[in-house]
C-alpha cells in the first residue's frame, strides 16, 4: 500500500498474549509496505512469559523487524508528544485494561502514555481490540473511544460467540486499510464484521 511508505508508524502491543503471533506477523507486513515502525510494548507485554511464548523471543523478533529498540517505559514514551515522533499510532492488540485507561485518561503505562502524548498532536490513533469483555465491562470504554476525536478502530469480530459471548478480536489483516482511512480522518467500514 503506497500510503504507508515512509510513514512514521507507532505500533503498540498490549498483553493479549494469545494474539502476539498475528500482531507481529502484521507488523512484518507493514514493514514490507515501507512503514518506518516505532515498536512500543506495555510493561506487561514486554516482560511476561506465558504459554504463548517467551518475552525475550518476541522482543528479539520485533526489534529485528523494526530495526530499533522497543519503547517500553514511561520516560521512553514521553517524547512522542513534544518531538511529534509519529504520523499515526496503532495499538493492536489493545487489552480491556488499556481500553479502560485510554477511555479515562489514565497514563500509567508506556502504551497509555504513548497514546496521550501522540493525541496531543491531534494525530490519529488506531485501536485493534482484543478482549474477552469487549461486549461487557469494556463496551462502555470502546463506545467512549469511538466517540472521541482522532481515534479509530480496526475492524473486529466476535471470535467465539458461544463459548466467549462477550469476546471480540481485531482482524489484524485489516490494519493497513484502517491506517489509510485514519490518515484521511475516516473510520474504515464496517467496524464490526
Ligand atoms: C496468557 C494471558 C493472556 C491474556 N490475554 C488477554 C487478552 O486477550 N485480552 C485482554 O484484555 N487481556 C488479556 N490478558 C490480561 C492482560 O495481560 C492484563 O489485563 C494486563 O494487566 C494487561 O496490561 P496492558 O494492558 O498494560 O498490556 C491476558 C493475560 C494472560 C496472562
Amino acid at each position: 500500500m503506497e500510503e504507508l511508505k515512509g510513514l512514521k508508524l507507532g505500533y503498540a502491543i498490549c498483553g493479549s498474549f494469545c494474539t502476539f503471533r498475528k500482531s507481529i506477523d502484521e507488523m512484518r507486513v507493514l514493514a514490507g509496505m515501507g512503514a518506518d515502525i516505532y515498536p512500543i510494548m506495555s510493561d506487561n507485554a514486554y516482560s511476561l512469559d506465558t504459554r504463548f511464548g517467551k518475552a525475550v523471543d518476541f522482543i528479539a523478533e520485533i526489534e529485528e523487524i523494526c530495526g530499533r529498540n522497543i519503547i517500553h517505559t514511561i520516560p521512553e514514551a514521553e517524547p512522542i508528544g513534544p518531538k511529534k515522533l509519529l504520523d499515526v499510532l496503532v495499538i493492536s492488540p489493545c487489552t480491556g485494561n488499556t481500553l479502560a485507561k485510554l477511555a479515562n485518561g489514565v497514563t500509567d503505562t508506556s502504551v497509555a502514555l504513548a497514546a496521550k502524548a501522540h493525541l496531543r498532536n491531534a494525530r490519529p490513533l488506531v485501536i485493534g481490540v482484543s478482549t474477552n469483555d469487549a461486549l461487557a465491562a469494556a463496551s462502555k470504554n470502546i463506545g467512549m473511544l469511538m466517540n472521541s476525536k482522532n481515534i479509530y478502530f480496526i475492524p473486529m469480530s466476535q471470535d467465539d460467540p458461544i463459548k466467549k459471548p462477550n469476546s471480540m478480536v481485531v482482524h489484524f489483516d485489516k490494519t493497513p486499510e484502517a491506517i489509510k482511512c485514519a490518515l484521511e480522518k475516516k473510520q474504515v467500514q464496517p467496524i464490526y464484521v
